[in-house]
């Protein structure tokens, strides 16, 4: 098996045994393109997701949102995706599977009996249907009745619930433009093949931002937020030569964009987009307006212009930048053992804003008063940061654990605690140890966190 196959495997099963993610509905055979997110999972997904709100709302000029995920479906109309959110998709006529016209090279046989067989043998074979548009909307009815007038659809991107709140977020904040409007949600796509554990899925959480900017402002403000953005994902630790920036060539830019450029990460399976920085002109605005019928213009007070803002969007998926974080944080590396030697261990070097636990408090034993001590510490912590008690197994074993889940910081009450009251607090990533007086220990813990 190739060593990236390997790696990817080992996080998967990394991410279940420790409680990151889980596949939906597992006990029913899983539900395809579906994931759960665990206990450590949530935590390292909100964590994302704060830290994103946190950079992008944290600010002057940018208000935050959370629109409904069924909108009208007169939004959808204009907005573009009724006509055009489409995927080529082709059937196989022998095994029923169904495969994206566009990534049949990539794609393997749907039959189990043709196990590890290329789709494109297939194709060459002559077993697929004519290619046919496929539109990725989830569909569903609103109040009781099914029929054609009560379809709604599933959200496929948050942007939308941003472009038609312009003017009420506008006016109610009383911003001026330049400003934006951010949003965290989910969104959905009945994509026709999912792939890559979650980084194609068909239930997403999305992280967007929509700058309004005076038109023939919008290309510096387009650089600007190109800057902002990949600014946020090195701030977070992830691996500068890991990522990279894809321009979109002109004939494959989408129908409402001026240009567009998409953050790349390289994923053991290849280099693929976590996030989308657009110039989307003044088109939604625009087609909006002429769907409603109500006015989508920006009136400034100070020049007395009235005009149609452009927008310059930041698009990241809160779940495919989860992904990235996680595999940039998994290394396998040799730490000495107790008896002198040496093992591999897994490390998940999460930036410490990122990462799901903060602290681990451990008894050296589970006698002479030791749990008692830890125990007072950890419940001190606990209404400030998510820490996590242990007293099971060798420490060396419960170190192990720790880095496995990228606890930053491990804190042990020994022998040396009774005497002077100080404990071993030791370092995720250097594997430092240092004593400390137990007064110290949320203050050590508060400077380590604010840098
Ligand atoms: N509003 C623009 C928009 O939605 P997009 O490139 O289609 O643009 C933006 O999506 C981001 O959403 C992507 O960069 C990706 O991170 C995430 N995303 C899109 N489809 C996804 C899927 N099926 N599964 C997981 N994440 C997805």
């Amino acid at each position: 098996m190739a060593a990236e196959q390997q790696l990817m495997d080992k996080i998967v099963s990394l991410c279940k045994r420790r409680g990151f993610v889980f596949q939906s509905s597992e006990i029913y055979g899983g539900l395809n393109g579906c994931w759960d997110y665990g206990p450590l999972g949530v935590e390292l997904l909100k964590n994302v997701k704060d830290q994103w709100w946190q950079a992008m709302t944290y600010r002057e000029d940018v208000e935050g949102i959370d629109a409904s995920i069924l909108m009208h479906p007169r939004v959808w109309e204009a907005s573009g995706h009724v006509a055009n959110f489409t995927d080529p998709m082709v059937d196989c006529k022998e095994c029923k599977a169904r495969f994206r016209a566009d990534q049949i090279e990539e794609s393997m046989c749907g039959s189990p009996a043709y196990k590890g067989r290329k789709a494109s043998k297939c194709q060459a074979e002559g077993k697929f249907t004519e290619a046919r548009q496929f539109n990725l909307m989830f569909k569903t009815f609103i109040g009781p009745v099914e029929d054609s007038g009560a379809v709604v659809y599933m959200r496929p991107e948050t942007a939308q619930g941003i472009f038609v709140n312009f003017l009420n977020v506008q006016s109610g904040s009383r911003q001026k433009v330049p400003f934006g409007i951010a949003q965290i949600g989910k969104a959905f796509r009945n994509e026709i093949n999912t792939k890559n554990f979650l980084f194609r899925t068909r239930e997403f959480e999305q992280m967007e931002m929509q700058f309004f900017v005076k038109p023939g402002t919008d290309v510096e403000w387009f650089e600007y937020w190109k800057e902002q953005r990949m600014r946020w994902f090195l701030g977070l630790g992830m691996t500068a030569e890991k990522l990279q920036w894809h321009r979109h060539e002109p004939e494959k830019l989408a129908h409402y964009a001026k240009d567009a450029f998409d953050i790349e990460y390289q994923f053991p399976f290849g280099w693929g987009e976590i996030e989308g920085v657009h110039n989307r002109t003044d088109y939604d605005l625009s087609r909006h307006e002429e769907y409603s019928g109500k006015s989508m213009k920006y009136f400034d007070e100070g020049t007395k212009e009235k005009y149609t803002p452009f927008i310059i969007e930041t698009s990241a998926g809160a779940s495919r930048s989860f992904m990235a974080f996680l595999v940039d944080a998994y290394r396998e590396e040799e730490a000495p053992t107790a008896d002198g030697k040496s093992e591999t261990r897994v490390v998940m070097k999460f930036h410490r804003a990122l990462a799901p636990v903060k602290a681990a408090i451990f008894p050296l034993v589970n006698r002479d008063g030791m749990p008692e001590i830890a125990k007072a510490i950890e419940k001190d912590l606990r209404s400030h940061v998510r820490v996590f008690y242990d007293d099971s197994g060798a420490v060396g074993r419960r170190y192990r654990r720790q880095d496995e889940i990228g606890t930053p910081y491990c804190f042990t009450v020994d022998s040396q605690t009774l005497q002077d009251r100080t404990l071993t607090v030791r370092e995720r990533d250097s594997m430092k140890q240092e004593r400390l007086s137990i007064d110290q220990v949320g203050n050590y813990l508060r400077d380590a966190f604010a840098g």
